[in-house]
C-alpha cells in the first residue's frame, strides 16, 4: 500500500521530521485509521526516493511518542491508542469505569445553573421566533464607514486598558438619549456600558444578590433574570402580572434584596404598568429599602399613545437600577447594552464591572457612540419601527382572518404579541407542535424564554408570536399554515388545506389588550 505522502527537497524541515510529520498527520486526520498497517521502511523509502534509515527514523519516533507499534511477523501498524486520544478523553468523557470513579470524588462546581432560550438553532419556514431584529435592517454601510473612521482615531486604545464602565462619548450620547426618551435625567457617569442587559443583570445580581436572600419577580418572568437569580441560589418571591402589569397588592411586605420587573412591555405577555401602579410601586420600594431592577429590553418600539416614563426616571429616592440594550434596535450580536445606575452604586458597578471583564471593547462602543451622536439611530429607529408597526398590524388582522375574536396583549410596543387562545383552539403546547408540523415556528411561555413558578394563569393558553424578522408576506403566510394545521387536527380540512377566514374584521370584540389595526 502506497500512503500519500510528498517529499520536498528544497525544505528547511529534514527528510525524516517531513515523514514523521506527514504521517502524524495522516493518522490523527482519520486516513489511516487505527489498526492499518503502515508501509514497510523499505517500501516507503522506495516511493519517497529516500535512504531507508531516514523512514526507519521517522517511525521510531511515531513509535516512541505512541502513533506508531511493532510486531515482528506483522509490521508497523497504527496504534489503536493514540496520544492525542487520550489527552482528549481526559479533557472530555472518561473512558473507563476507573476515571468515572475519579470524576465523582471531584468537588462540586459551585455554578449551578441553566440557560435562557434566546439562541434560535432550528430551521422553519416561517418563524415567529422572539425578539428578532429584521435581517436587513442593519446599518451596514453606515457601521463600515464608522469603523474606519474609528481605526484612523483609535491611536493607543486598542492597545490599553480603557475606563472599565465604558467609552465616556457613548455614556454621554445614552445620557442625552434616555432623558427626553424615557424620562430618565443622569449623569453619564452613572452608566456602565455592559454586554447586552443579560450583563447589566449579572452585575446588579453581583452587587445585590447572595445565597438566600430573596429576589421578587414578576409571574411569568423572562428566564434570563430568573435563571440567573436561581442560579444564585437566591429565593425566589413570584410576583403574579394581569393586564396592567405588575400585581402590587402582591409584593411582599418585607421587601427583597431586588425586584425584577419589565415596566414597559412585560416580558413575556406584553402588558404595559400603570402609571397608578408604577407609583406605588416605587413607594413599596422606598419603605422596604427594596432595590428595583428595571428591564426596558424593548421600550424603543412604542406604537400607540405616548411612552410612560420609565421607573428610574419616576424615582427620587435611588430605588431603581435601569437595563437598556441596543440588541433590539440594532441587533443583538453587538452584545452592547448599558446600566444606569443611582449615584452611591456607581463605584460599587464599576468594581464589578473591572472584576468581570475589565470593560467593553472599545471599538464596538466608540462606532455606536458616532452612530447614536450622528443621528443614524434616530433614522435607523424611526425606519424600522414603521416596519415592524407594519407588520404587526399585517400579524393581529391575519390572525382575525382566520380565527376569528383573537385575544392579544402587547400589541402596542415591542417585537412579538401574546395570542390568548380561545377555548375552541387547542392548547399552546400543543398548537406549537402542531404549527412547527407545518413548517411555523410560534413558541409557549417555556418555549420562548419565559418562566411561570405555577399558578400562572396565562401559561395554558398563551402562544408568543415574534414579527419583527418576518416580511409581510412570511407573515400572512404563517398564520395561514397555523390555521390549516387547526383544521387538519380537527378533522375538518378544507380541500387546500387552508381555512376561509372565519370572521370579517369588523365583527372582532377585544377583551383584554386587543390589537386595532
Ligand atoms: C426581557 C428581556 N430582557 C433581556 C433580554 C436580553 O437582552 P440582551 O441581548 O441585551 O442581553 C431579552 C432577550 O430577548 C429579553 O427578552
Amino acid at each position: 500500500m502506497e500512503i500519500p505522502i510528498l517529499i520536498d527537497p528544497g525544505n528547511r524541515q529534514s527528510l525524516q521530521a517531513q515523514i514523521y510529520d506527514q504521517v502524524r498527520k495522516l493518522i490523527l486526520g482519520g486516513r489511516l485509521k487505527p489498526g492499518t498497517l503502515v508501509p514497510a521502511s523499505r517500501a516507503l523509502a522506495g516511493q519517497l526516493g529516500v535512504s531507508r534509515n531516514t523512514v526507519m527514523l521517522a517511525y521510531d519516533r511515531l513509535g516512541a511518542e505512541g502513533y506508531l507499534q511493532m510486531r515482528e511477523a506483522i509490521g508497523t501498524y497504527v496504534s489503536f491508542e493514540l496520544p492525542e486520544d487520550c489527552l482528549t478523553a481526559k479533557r472530555v468523557a472518561p473512558a473507563n469505569q476507573a476515571k468515572v470513579q475519579e470524576l465523582s470524588l471531584r468537588r462540586p462546581i459551585a455554578f449551578e445553573g441553566r440557560a435562557q432560550r434566546v439562541f434560535n438553532d432550528r430551521y422553519l419556514a416561517y418563524d415567529f421566533f422572539l425578539g428578532r431584529v429584521d435581517a436587513h435592517s442593519f446599518p451596514i454601510k453606515a457601521w463600515r464607514r464608522l469603523i474606519n473612521r474609528a481605526m484612523v482615531t483609535a491611536g493607543t486604545r486598542l492597545l490599553e486598558y480603557q475606563d472599565p464602565a465604558g467609552v465616556l462619548g457613548l455614556r454621554k450620547a445614552i445620557a442625552d438619549r434616555i432623558g427626553p426618551a424615557r424620562g430618565i435625567n443622569v449623569d453619564p457617569d452613572q452608566i456602565v456600558i455592559v454586554a447586552g442587559c443579560q450583563e447589566g443583570l449579572n452585575l446588579t445580581a453581583r452587587l445585590l444578590l447572595r445565597e438566600g436572600m430573596s429576589a421578587a419577580i414578576e409571574n411569568p418572568a423572562y428566564q434570563g433574570a430568573a435563571y440567573l437569580y436561581e442560579s444564585y441560589r437566591a429565593r425566589l418571591v413570584p410576583v403574579r402580572v394581569d393586564e396592567n402589569g405588575l400585581c402590587i397588592d402582591d409584593l411582599p411586605e418585607a421587601g427583597a434584596a431586588l425586584l425584577y420587573v419589565t415596566p414597559s412591555h412585560q416580558y413575556p405577555m406584553g402588558f404595559t404598568l400603570s402609571l397608578e401602579r408604577r407609583l406605588r410601586l416605587l413607594d413599596w420600594a422606598r419603605r422596604t429599602g427594596t432595590y428595583i431592577v428595571e428591564d426596558d429590553y424593548d421600550s424603543d418600539f412604542r406604537y400607540r399613545g405616548s411612552p410612560i416614563a420609565a421607573l428610574m426616571g419616576l424615582d427620587s429616592h435611588g430605588c431603581v437600577i435601569y437595563l437598556g440594550t441596543f440588541s433590539k434596535s440594532i441587533g443583538s450580536g453587538l452584545r452592547l447594552g448599558y446600566l444606569v445606575l443611582p449615584k452611591h452604586l456607581v463605584q460599587p458597578a464599576r468594581a464589578a464591572k473591572a472584576l468581570l471583564d475589565n470593560g467593553h471593547p472599545w471599538l464596538d462602543q466608540v462606532v455606536l457612540a458616532e452612530f447614536l451622536a450622528r443621528g443614524g439611530f434616530d433614522n435607523h429607529l424611526r425606519r424600522i419601527r414603521q416596519t415592524y408597526a407594519e407588520r404587526r398590524d399585517c400579524l393581529t388582522d391575519w390572525l382575525k382572518r382566520y380565527f376569528g375574536e383573537v385575544v392579544i396583549s402587547g400589541a402596542e410596543c415591542g417585537m412579538h404579541i401574546a395570542w390568548h387562545l380561545a377555548e375552541d383552539l387547542p392548547r399552546a403546547v400543543e398548537l406549537e407542535t402542531m404549527a412547527a408540523e407545518h413548517g411555523v415556528g410560534v413558541y409557549t411561555l417555556q418555549s420562548g424564554a419565559a418562566c411561570d413558578f405555577g399558578g400562572c394563569a396565562y401559561s395554558e393558553r398563551t402562544l408568543m408570536l415574534g414579527f419583527s424578522s418576518l416580511t409581510e408576506q412570511q407573515i400572512r403566510s404563517g398564520v395561514e399554515r397555523i390555521a390549516a394545521a387547526v383544521d387538519a387536527a380537527r378533522g375538518t380540512r378544507p380541500a387546500r388545506g387552508l381555512r376561509s377566514p372565519s370572521l370579517p374584521i369588523s365583527r372582532v370584540r377585544p377583551r383584554l389588550a386587543v390589537a386595532k389595526p
